[in-house]
């Protein structure tokens, strides 16, 4: 089955055709981050702007470096959700007018789970169910059993900030740029994470939830001093800004490695998928992998990390198996999607 993948919930716009769910034809991406980067984060009107004006030349390169035809595909995936509503209108709708045209049947996909497929798609075995999916980006934080594909428990997220958003805002504090994760990690580098003693918040009776805004609040009193605001003067020295860095960054990953390793023992899962743009750190990989144990971690290949239409596609595959008729024109764009769709 060839499936048409579309993406457009933030600031990627990307086209894919994948075939059975699992082999990439074609796969690509238009990166906006250049476009947003001055405003230290993502114009909502601006994304969906741009998304207009590349979508159509896209969805062409798409079919073209795949070597097939409109004709030959079967159905069209879409990220309906979550994401910016202005946005995902512009795929969704791309998706129903494609779908109107041609009489192909197209189906919602949501975003997240898309992420989590992606370490799917990308391991050669099959995965062992359950699993536990681990979702570190910019707007979720959360631990999820993975029952099977299409299948899920929640069992712990974030209380209040996403782990991207708490690295983007320690990031300004330091006065590093947008997006901050990748900075931190790099500036990290240097430090000492001895230097500074952070804590992680811990959630009560929620042994799998995090809560992050005490920590930055904490970030934010160390390198500026009690009470100050992001504005202020630096209290630490230039060189301690790296130690700060490497705290934070080992404290938030030893929080997420922990809770992690709990949840796998307590609902007995041997796999661990992984999605979302935090888990591009480097160190949090190399941790992880020297904490495991006997668990087996499963990363997305490079390519499928990042938002990308290939995982849209891949998880509308199996979600075309169950309902072939696919979704009606009365689909909504969803800013937020509730995760456990059990
Ligand atoms: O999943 P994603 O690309 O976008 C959504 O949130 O949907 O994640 C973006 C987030 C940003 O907050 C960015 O700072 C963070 O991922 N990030 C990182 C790293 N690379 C990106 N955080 C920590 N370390 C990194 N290397
Ligand atoms: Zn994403």
């Amino acid at each position: 089955m060839l499936i048409l993948g579309i993406e457009s919930t933030c600031d990627e716009t990307a086209c894919a055709v994948v075939r059975d769910g699992k082999e990439i034809l074609s796969n690509v991406v238009a990166s906006q981050v250049d476009l947003h980067k001055i405003y230290g984060g993502v114009v909502p009107e601006l994304a969906a702007r741009r998304h207009t004006e590349v979508i159509i030349p896209l969805l062409k390169q798409a079919l073209d470096e795949a070597g097939v035809s409109f004709d030959e595909i079967d159905g069209i995936g879409v990220a309906h959700g979550p994401g910016l509503i202005g946005a995902l209108q512009v795929g969704l709708n791309t998706a129903k007018g494609l779908s109107l045209g041609s009489g192909k049947p197209f189906i919602g996909v949501n975003h997240i789970e898309a992420h989590l497929y992606a370490a799917m798609m990308s391991y050669e075995k099959e995965v062992k169910f359950p699993a536990l999916g681990v979702i570190l980006s910019g707007g979720h934080t959360c631990l999820v059993l993975v029952e099977k594909i299409g299948k899920y428990r929640l069992i712990g997220q974030t209380i209040d900030d996403a782990i991207g958003e708490a690295f983007d805002k320690v990031a300004r504090v330091l006065g590093l740029p947008y997006p901050g994760g990748p900075e931190i990690e790099a500036l990290a580098k240097e430090g000492d994470a001895s230097r500074f003693s952070f804590r992680a918040g811990r959630v009560k009776e929620k042994p799998y939830s995090f809560s992050l805004s005490g920590l930055k609040t904490a970030v934010l009193y160390a390198v500026k001093g009690n009470g100050n605001s992001v504005s202020g003067e630096d209290l630490i020295k230039e060189e301690e800004r790296a130690d700060v860095a490497a705290a934070f960054q080992t404290v938030v990953f030893d929080d997420v490695i922990k809770k992690s390793l709990n949840a796998a023992d307590a609902f007995g899962c041997k796999d661990v998928v992984f999605g979302g743009g935090v888990i591009q750190n480097r160190f949090f990989q190399e941790t992880f992998e020297k904490k495991k144990r006997e668990l087996n971690l499963i990363w997305p290949a490079k390519e499928l990390t990042l938002d990308n239409a290939a995982m849209i596609a891949g998880l509308a595959y199996h979600q075309f198996l169950e309902r072939p008729e696919g979704d009606q024109l009365e689909l909504a764009a969803q800013a937020t999607i509730p995760f456990a769709s059990s």
